[in-house]
């Protein structure tokens, strides 16, 4: 049995660092299922595919060359889609604003899963994303839901998006943080919620190091 740990939640509540540190202690692979909806996105803006052309969207899931490098340190991801990097376009709120809008058709979440559950592979798999402990790895033996109040969301997501050299000011962020998580949150397919045996932890007033320790909690037990 391959372990899998999941960690879901909505924007800007630090999974994809908790994820990333915890792979690299447990030296696990690791999956960020919403960079695969982004990429999506990015693939579907540049071949000027209709969000209703739900045929067209079928084909270009299918046929998606994506590929992920993951650095040494397990810290940063870089992604090319048609072997071409866009590892920046992926980070921007335009391209998330997207993706959430496609990640509502069922249909398409169907044909991503298989590509998402190929992560899992020895000698284990950290997943975060927003269905990775409802859907996705359901049966996983780890889930961890990660939550924070919507303004402590905002402007970690404002950091994150700084740190990566991308402009935005903290009303407009927040406003896009609650539009997303609304839409991702009340979405008819795989809607974000904390799988029933998942730990939910509020990260509100801890650091990353806190939520580390509790994760690693989880799993060493
Ligand atoms: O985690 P993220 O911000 O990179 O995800 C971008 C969007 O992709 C998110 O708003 C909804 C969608 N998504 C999803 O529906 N299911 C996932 N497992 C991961 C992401």
């Amino acid at each position: 049995m391959i372990p899998v740990l999941t960690l879901d939640g909505p924007s800007g509540v630090g999974k994809g660092t908790v994820a990333s540190i915890i792979a690299q202690t447990l030296d696990w692979h690791l999956l960020d299922s919403g960079a695969i909806y982004r990429a999506f996105a990015i693939a579907v803006r540049n071949r000027n595919i209709k969000i209703n052309d739900i045929d067209g969207l079928l084909r270009l899931a299918g046929e998606l060359d994506l590929r992920f490098e993951l650095a040494p340190n397990q810290q940063s991801l870089k992604v090319y889609l048609d072997n071409v990097e866009v590892s920046t376009e992926l980070r921007t709120e335009k391209t998330a604003e997207l993706a959430s809008r496609l990640a509502m058709i069922g249909r398409l979440r169907k044909s991503l899963l298989i590509k998402q559950q190929k992560f899992k592979r020895p000698p284990g798999l950290v997943a975060d994303g927003r269905d990775m402990g409802t859907v996705v790895f359901s049966d996983a033996p780890f889930k961890v839901f990660l939550t924070a109040g919507v303004e402590e969301r905002a402007k970690r997501r404002l950091k994150q998006l700084q740190e990566t050299g991308i402009a935005g000011n903290i009303s407009h962020t927040l406003a896009e943080v609650q539009k997303r998580d609304e839409r991702d949150a009340s979405r008819q397919h795989s809607p974000l919620r904390p799988a029933k045996d998942a730990l939910v932890i509020d990260t509100t007033n801890l650091s990353i190091n806190e939520v580390i320790i509790k994760v690693m909690a989880l799993v060493k037990a």
